[in-house]
């Protein structure tokens, strides 16, 4: 969808983070956005700020573990801004611990927000946007989602299942005027959950790199314009790495120990207590 002006886009974790970024991206492009996220207070900021920037703009506070607040979700956001030609599942959560220290409950709520909600998000307003003839759908993923470090299992696997699915809806939609595309961040400095460990004191490396957040929005915006259909951003040209990942998996196993990523996690799991 190269134009965004005048377009009507739904962003979920809109309240911070990468999503506030996004956000103000899209309203830059002339996009009319709802923001929606647990706190109140931070999603009609972000919303306000949007006004000002010209666009309309409504906060649609919830969580997405209540199905009835996801059924709700697309159809507030519709009644506000009219029919929606975007969706951004940007929101997500990230809890690092070693694999039996996890409780059941995390195990299913880091799968609730961060896979099912952007399932159900994308079912429902998919058949608007077919029959509209007109439409893109963001979910932002993770480098996390490609290799699946040590002591991030869940988070992983929640990933990797976004990169599953824009992949099988890019196949099954080639033809239709809908587009989908999985935005893979690595570590992204400034605001979110990368800068909440930095500011505990730990840090990426120069190996496994570091991006910008603005990188990221701006990128997610040229997503859609483009229909890029997987934008790596991380600061470190990371592709080759991941390619000769799918040639031998036993040479990523043998890279992420030693670029520090296994250690980075297993520290942050032991900050909270769950490294073993
Ligand atoms: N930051 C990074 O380095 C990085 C790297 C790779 C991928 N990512 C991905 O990028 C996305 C944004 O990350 P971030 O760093 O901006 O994280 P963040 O600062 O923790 O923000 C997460 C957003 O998700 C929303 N959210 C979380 N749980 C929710 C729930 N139960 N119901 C509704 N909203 C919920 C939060 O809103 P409330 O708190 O208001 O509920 C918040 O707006 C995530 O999908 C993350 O996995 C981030």
């Amino acid at each position: 969808m190269r134009e965004l002006h005048g377009r009507n886009a739904l962003l979920t974790g809109g309240s911070g983070g990468i999503g506030a970024h996004i956000a103000r991206a899209l309203a830059r492009a002339g996009a009319n956005v709802v923001v929606s996220g647990r706190r109140e207070e931070a999603l009609a900021s972000v919303a306000s700020e949007l006004r000002e920037m010209g666009v309309r703009a409504e906060a649609v506070p919830g969580d997405l573990h209540e199905r009835a607040h996801l059924e709700a979700l697309v159809e507030r956001s519709e009644s506000a801004l009219g029919p929606l030609d975007v969706l951004v599942n940007n929101a997500g959560v990230e809890l690092a611990a070693a694999f039996t220290r996890y409780t059941r409950e995390e195990l299913t709520s880091m799968i609730d927000v961060n896979l099912t909600a952007p399932l159900l998000l994308t079912h429902s307003v998919l058949p608007g946007m077919l029959a509209r003839g007109r439409g893109h759908v963001v979910f932002v993923a993770s480098v996390a989602g490609k290799l699946g470090p040590a002591y991030a299992g869940p988070y992983a696997a929640t990933k990797a299942g976004l990169i599953a699915i824009t992949q099988s809806l890019r196949a099954q939609y080639v033809h239709a005027p809908v587009g989908f595309s999985v935005i893979c961040p690595g570590f992204v400095a400034g605001e979110g959950m990368y800068q909440r460990m930095v500011e505990q004191g730990m840090s990426s490396n120069r190996v496994m790199g570091t991006t910008k957040i603005e990188k990221v929005a701006d990128r997610a915006i040229d997503s859609i314009r483009r229909d890029r259909p997987e934008v790596i951003e991380s600061g470190t040209p990371l592709r080759p790495v991941l390619a000769l990942g799918q040639l031998s998996p036993r040479l990523i196993e043998r890279v992420m120990p030693r670029i520090g990523l296994t250690d980075l996690f297993r520290r942050v799991a032991a900050s909270r207590g769950r490294a073993s």
